[in-house]
């Protein structure tokens, strides 16, 4: 009888431990991220077929989002912060460099905001494994 309920409320465990960090998605944040991946593959057309235009508008595109409060306020936990600023700041950059026509540095300012991405993914990935062991 102990073992069932146990078994029972095992599920709901898991669930309040990982409450803490679920709060992190919403139904606007997964919005937002896939135009921001649809924005950053179009830089990186924009990056190799020398198409400033398309650099300019994607990456100005690309800031405004990181810019938005609706993205960073969903955002804005102690521990996810700093990779959010980082972010942010590698955006601002990439599309100031989009709109200096400085392809080498637009270049190099996307692989640091690609990285952003990924570091900042790679910290909720491994929070979540935390969370449930
Ligand atoms: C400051 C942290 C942070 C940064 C930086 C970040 N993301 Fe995310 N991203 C999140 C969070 C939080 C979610 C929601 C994840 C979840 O709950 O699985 C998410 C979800 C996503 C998703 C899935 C959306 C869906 O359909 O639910 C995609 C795609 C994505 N991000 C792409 C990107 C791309 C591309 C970049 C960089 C241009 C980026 N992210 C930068 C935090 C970040």
């Amino acid at each position: 009888m102990t073992r069932r309920l146990l078994t029972g409320l095992l599920p709901l465990i898991a669930l309040f431990l990982t409450a803490g960090i679920a709060h992190a998605q919403t139904p606007r944040t997964g919005t937002l991220m896939r135009e921001k991946l649809a924005h950053s593959q179009k830089i990186l057309e924009a990056l190799t077929t020398s198409n400033q235009m398309l650099l300019s508008s994607e990456s100005e595109a690309l800031q405004r989002i990181a810019e938005s409060p609706q993205w960073t306020a969903d955002l804005r936990t102690p521990e996810l912060r700093s990779y959010a600023d980082r972010f942010i700041k590698a955006a601002a950059d990439l599309a100031a460099a989009a709109k200096r026509r400085d392809f080498d540095a637009a270049a190099a300012q996307y692989n640091t905001m690609t990285t952003a991405c990924y570091q900042c993914h790679k910290r909720l990935k491994d929070t979540r494994i935390a969370t449930l062991r």
